[in-house]
């Protein structure tokens, strides 16, 4: 049973955007897109940026560094060849306009 953590109120993240958060010692990204809330590891595996500064295309993320994709809904790197850079994703749990999430990956 994994347990989860609070972190902000629906209403703090507006559809189409996301933010960063500290959870058990890990940068995870939470992302509003119009079918609900996901999170991921915000840190891009290439070089290190925070991906919820990046630009969201329907359900990816691109690094705002040098515009790796990221499956925001399965952590998938985007990009050929590479798919030791796949990025955890973690269960987001709504309940009373509150958002909580998995402190363990999927
Ligand atoms: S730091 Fe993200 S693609 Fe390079």
């Amino acid at each position: 049973m994994p347990e989860y953590e609070s972190v902000c109120r629906t209403t703090d993240i507006p559809e189409g955007e996301a933010k960063c958060f500290k959870i058990m010692g890990k940068l995870i990204g939470v992302y509003h897109l119009a079918d609900g809330f996901y999170a991921i590891d915000d840190p891009c595996p290439h070089a290190g940026a925070s991906l919820v500064h990046g630009c969201i295309e329907k359900d990816v993320i691109h690094c705002r560094i040098h515009h790796w994709g990221f499956g925001i809904k399965d952590g998938r790197c985007q990009e050929q060849n590479i798919p030791q850079h796949n990025v955890n994703t973690y269960e987001v749990r709504v309940r009373n306009e509150e958002l909580s999430v998995s402190t363990t990956p999927s």
